[in-house]
């Protein structure tokens, strides 16, 4: 067992377009930082929260990474060790990009990385999604298995946790941009009516299913078609300032499609190859800074690694 570990945990774009709670990916950056260090204490305790997560809990069961931390200790039969964590929020709340699930998968891979590892990354999801829920009160992996696995994970069944990795083609890149105004997840669930119509789950069906099969065969031209969400984008699309032209400016870009990133506002974009993907989120950035809105741009590959010891 280790004295002290540092771990980080990945933003993450959620639904990508056409898989609404069932699909997610990982990105290179941003992220948070916990370290987790033992102390004598007996138990699970936060130390210190820095950064964006000025304001939030020190109690345990009110705090995502806390609550997660301590549910795989329980999980593990290691109550009795006395474990602090330092909880560094390097990423901005409802931001659209998986902010308290970075943090719940940080709080569960700090803990089993500080034991040394003793079960895989897979059974502490359990743990981490439980984590997020103490933020939203859904229990849903679609943030937090990329978050904690890498990569872009299906999750066939959210209760089951019944979860799956896609294939990642080579050239896939995505584009990110996170401009400075908030939307609460809650409020963007709100806007959506609980009723599709057979036409709308007839073309979504297609476009989920053409997006596992343009993943599986690396058919970046089925990839782009199928990144077309007719259900939830539309409800979504006014919360998000000038969705519409952003979008346009992604694919004018070069981008094979563009969407919403998980309850938004951020927008995210899939393109195949880098240079792509940096001139997607470079047009998508202009678009908002010209109408006075700060913003983050971020290009890269998909995560493929989640959660890791740094
Ligand atoms: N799938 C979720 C949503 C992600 O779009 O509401 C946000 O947690």
């Amino acid at each position: 067992m280790k004295k002290e570990v540092r771990v980080f945990a990945p933003a993450t774009v959620a639904n990508v377009a056409v898989g609404f709670d069932i699909l997610g990916f990982a990105l290179q950056a941003p992220g948070d930082e916990i370290v987790a260090r033992r102390v004598d204490k007996a138990g699970l305790h936060i130390k210190t929260i820095t950064g964006d997560g000025g304001k939030l809990p020190y109690e345990v069961d009110k705090n995502t990474a806390g609550f997660a931390a301590r549910c795989l200790l329980r999980q593990l039969e290691a109550e009795a060790i006395g474990v602090e964590l330092e909880i560094h929020k390097k990423m901005p709340f409802g931001s659209g990009l998986g902010s308290s699930a970075a943090s719940s998968a940080a709080g569960a891979m700090a803990v089993n990385a500080l034991l040394g590892m003793p079960v895989s990354k897979m059974d502490t999801l359990h743990c981490a999604v439980l984590g997020e829920q103490v933020a939203d009160g859904a229990y849903h992996a679609d943030n937090v298995a990329p978050s904690l696995l890498g990569g872009i994970i299906l999750i066939r069944a959210n209760e089951a946790l019944d979860v799956h990795r896609l294939p990642v083609p080579e050239a896939l890149h995505a584009a990110v941009v996170y401009p400075h105004v908030s939307i609460l997840t809650k409020d963007a669930r709100d806007v959506l009516s609980p009723r599709v119509t057979l036409q709308q789950s007839i073309q979504q069906c297609g476009n989920l299913a053409g997006l596992m099969v343009g993943l599986y065969e690396s058919d970046y031209g089925l990839i782009g078609r199928s990144l077309e969400d007719v259900i939830i984008e539309p409800q979504r699309a006014p919360l998000v300032p000038h969705f519409a032209e952003v979008k346009q400016a992604a694919l004018d870009a070069g981008a094979l499609g563009c969407s919403i990133s998980g309850a938004g506002p951020s927008v995210f974009a899939l393109c195949q190859g880098a240079e792509t993907a940096s001139a997607v989120a470079k047009a998508i950035s202009s678009i908002f800074t010209r109408q006075n809105i700060p913003n983050d741009p971020y290009a890269s590959p998909v995560n493929q690694e989640g959660a890791k010891i740094i």
